[in-house]
């Protein structure tokens, strides 16, 4: 008989559903909300409200796609952490109920190491040791993975993530919320080199973004005094110098990790891996050093259900299963 995973996914503002046989990706149903937009980040309560909407269709339409029964499910996988607890709590909740109606099975999955684990999607496989900068909204982490549930963080942002600092600055800049991809599109369009914004010295292999991001609102700020058209007339050039900028402070380390442990396969993951000039980036570096680069197609780099469900595999095949009392953490480590 196949092994049926159905995967829920409710950390952030992103509602999806997966469905995955015997390992193999049938369906991946992401339900955007774009009622954030306006307030220039996610707004936790709305976050909740929608997940409650949207989670039956996106179950419903994750089973049509993939051609299965609900009755066909061996298990349910859910995001337990970290995330936004009221988020959180829907897709625990529907995934508990849901288990309970069929007697199946439930498969908590950490976040941040499924982030990891989308590799593992594909054909394509990064060998263990492997190192991943997982890069999104909420964390800046370098990983070690030794194996799929043996990971190790040996560096992160002291601070702030690097998608944080991409929101923030579009944020100044009077973009919509999520900020990451116009920066991005802007980007492609303009000069890096037009504007020079500073990199921080932080030791070992970790990470500050607080700093570039105070530096970013000062430069808009005393320019804008002088010429109130300044973010209209050069919108491009700033996000080409401000993506330059946070790209080169993440491989920089990525590099200094990679050769500190010798390591040559290095993957990229979490939203912010989406990131043109972050795959482009990577890709250079790795062509000069002789690296395997593994880089997420672009439906496993935002927040999706396919990476939880890829875990809910492998811990159903070594029989991890979590009880039905089981509640969502918020901050919640490897
Ligand atoms: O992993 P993710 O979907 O959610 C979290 O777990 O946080 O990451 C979301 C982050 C946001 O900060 C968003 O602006 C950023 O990823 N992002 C991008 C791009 N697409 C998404 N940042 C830069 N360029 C992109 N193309
Ligand atoms: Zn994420």
């Amino acid at each position: 008989m196949p092994l049926v995973i159905l995967a829920i996914e409710s950390s952030c503002d992103d509602t999806s559903a997966a469905v995955c046989v015997d390992g193999v990706m049938l369906s991946n149903v992401i339900a955007n909300q774009s009622i954030h937009e306006a307030y220039g980040g996610v707004v936790p309560e709305l976050a909740s409200r929608v997940h409650q909407q949207n989670i039956v269709p996106a179950v419903q339409q994750a089973l049509i796609n993939a051609k299965v029964s609900k009755n066909a499910v061996d298990a349910v996988a859910f995001t337990r952490g970290p995330g936004l607890l009221g988020s959180l709590l829907v897709g625990v909740s529907f995934a508990k109920a849901f288990a309970l109606a069929k007697n199946i099975p439930i498969i908590e999955v950490n976040h941040m190491q499924a982030h990891v684990l989308a590799h593992f999607i594909g054909d394509r496989k990064p060998s263990f040791p492997f190192l991943c900068l997982t890069v999104s909204g909420g964390h800046t982490q370098v990983v070690m993975v030794k194996d799929y549930f043996d990971m190790e963080v040996v560096g992160q942002t002291l601070d702030d993530a690097a998608g944080e600092a991409m929101d923030k600055t579009s944020k100044i800049l009077g973009l919509p919320y999520p900020g990451g991809p116009l920066i991005d599109k802007h980007a492609r369009l303009g000069n890096p080199d037009a504007y020079k914004f500073p990199e921080p010295q932080i030791p070992n292999f970790d990470f500050s973004f607080s700093g570039l991001k105070t530096s970013i609102l000062y430069f808009i700020r005393d320019n804008v005094a002088l010429n109130s058209n300044f973010i209209a007339e050069n919108l491009n050039d700033i996000c080409a110098s401000v993506e330059k900028r946070i790209v080169t402070i993440l491989l920089n380390k990525l590099k200094k990790a990679a050769d500190f442990y010798g390591i040559k396969d290095i993957a990229l993951a979490g939203g912010v891996s989406a990131n043109t000039g972050l795959r482009q980036g990577l890709q250079q570096m790795g062509d000069k050093n002789g690296w395997n680069c593994f880089i997420p197609e672009m439906q496993y780099c935002t927040d999706n259900a396919a990476m939880i469900a890829i875990v809910g595999y492998h811990k159903y095949l070594k029989g991890e299963f979590a009880k039905q009392n089981i509640a969502p953490l918020a901050r919640m480590p490897f």
